[in-house]
């Protein structure tokens, strides 16, 4: 008999960064960090997991293809919820031996992997979640985030939604390195992401060798580990937890520019960033400039693409200038009716002879679409499922 079990999880977009491991078999950070859970409508990730005394193999299918589930970090997941398994089979032994037999995962994205966003944070949360779930785990979130930081450290965080830290913890074995919750997504639910797609030359740095260069040769990473980040780690805390979006949007591009410092600091330099993206943080400080209060923050990763989160009742100042910028890529249409895009542009036109602002083709040509989306729950339940019950494979 086969017995089987699917989740979705979300990706979360850091904004107080983890850059930096202390260990790097167990992804154990130098550093804690913050992160916002974006919703699913617009970027998941959907696991079926299962296993049957009759799988000769793990078997991993990702996005269609058959991958390998080969590697240490998806084995030490693995090997992990494995033992939490056989700790209950051994308290009660009328249950299925699952711990001994072999899984097959079948995992698909509901966004194409060429928008170059960090899948593995929603990846890796959603295969520990399913098979946590396959197999009746009872440990909480937070003990779950433990694992999934071994696949990936930024995946702990994908396992809450709303604003979540990762607190680095001090254990050698890394007990203590894991998510926790600062606040639910209701708290604060007026935040909004708007996510711009821009189009690199050539693939970055993997973060995970950025990482380890930026430890070993930057000097102003030490800086960064010791003084800035754990100070801004509690301000940013604070700033959530009083919806402060003044602090927490400072907050936010500051440690982004600190992070994306310590890349340019070490040694071969590492550039994230591109001259688009330049160009967008300039247009944010002017947007913020020019209505006098902060209304956006933008924040980057290992890449070029923007993240500007900005809240809700201040959509039309933002969307002024960016839909007038944007409008000739994909993702407004699918949420805004012609109206509202129309009043888009409008309020473009009163601000237009206000502010020395001129279109510029380049940053119109490199931004290949947007995604406009908010701040959403953790991994979800569900009833679809990508596994045929009666032959263990995808459907
Ligand atoms: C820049 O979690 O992808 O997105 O632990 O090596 O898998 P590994 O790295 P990963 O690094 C994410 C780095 C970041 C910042 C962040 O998400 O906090």
């Amino acid at each position: 008999m086969i017995h089987v079990a699917s989740t979705t999880a979300p990706v979360n977009i850091a904004t107080l960064k983890y850059w930096g491991k202390r260990d790097a078999q167990l992804n154990l950070p130098t550093n804690s960090s913050i992160s916002v859970t974006l919703a699913q409508d617009d970027l998941r990730t959907l696991t079926s997991a299962a296993t049957g005394p009759e799988f000769e193999e793990d078997k991993l299918w990702l996005n269609g293809q058959e991958e390998s589930l080969g590697s240490e970090r998806t084995q030490n997941c693995l090997g992990d919820l494995r033992a939490l398994r056989r700790e209950l089979e051994i308290k009660d032994g009328s249950l299925p031996k699952m711990s001994q037999w072999k899984l097959h995962i079948v995992s698909e994205n509901n966004f194409p992997t060429a928008a170059g966003l960090a899948s593995s944070a929603a990846g890796f949360a959603a295969l520990v979640m399913a098979i946590a779930k396959l197999y009746e785990l009872p440990q909480s979130a937070s003990e779950i985030s433990r694992i999934a930081r071994k696949g990936s450290g930024s995946a702990c965080r994908s396992l809450f939604g709303g604003f979540v830290a990762w607190e680095m913890g001090e254990k050698e074995d890394g007990s203590d390195s894991k998510a926790v919750e600062v606040a639910p997504m209701e708290h604060w639910a007026n935040m909004k992401a708007a996510v711009l797609v821009v189009s690199a030359d050539k693939k970055d740095t993997p973060s995970t060798s950025g990482m380890q260069l930026t430890v070993k040769t930057s000097d102003l990473f030490q800086e960064r580990i010791k003084n800035v980040v754990p100070k801004r780690f509690e301000e940013m805390k604070k700033s959530i937890i009083e919806k402060d979006f003044a602090t927490f949007a400072e907050l936010t591009m500051r440690d982004s520019n600190s992070f994306h410092a310590t890349c340019l600091d070490s040694y071969p330099p590492i550039f994230y960033i591109n001259d688009t993206s330049k160009k967008v943080i300039k247009l944010c400080h002017l947007i913020n400039e020019f209505y006098g209060e902060t209304i956006v923050a933008y924040t980057y990763d290992a890449g070029p693409n923007s993240v500007l989160y900005y809240l809700e009742e201040n959509e039309e100042k933002l969307f002024a200038f960016i839909y007038k910028l944007f409008s000739n890529v994909e993702g407004w249409e699918n949420k805004y009716s012609k109206d509202q895009l129309d009043s888009f542009l409008a309020a473009f036109e009163g601000v237009k002879s206000k502010v020395n602002f001129e279109l510029d083709d380049e940053i119109q040509n490199n931004v290949s679409r947007v995604i406009l989306t908010r701040v959403g729950p953790g991994p979800q339940d569900t009833t679809e499922c990508l596994i045929d019950e009666s032959t263990g494979l995808p459907k």
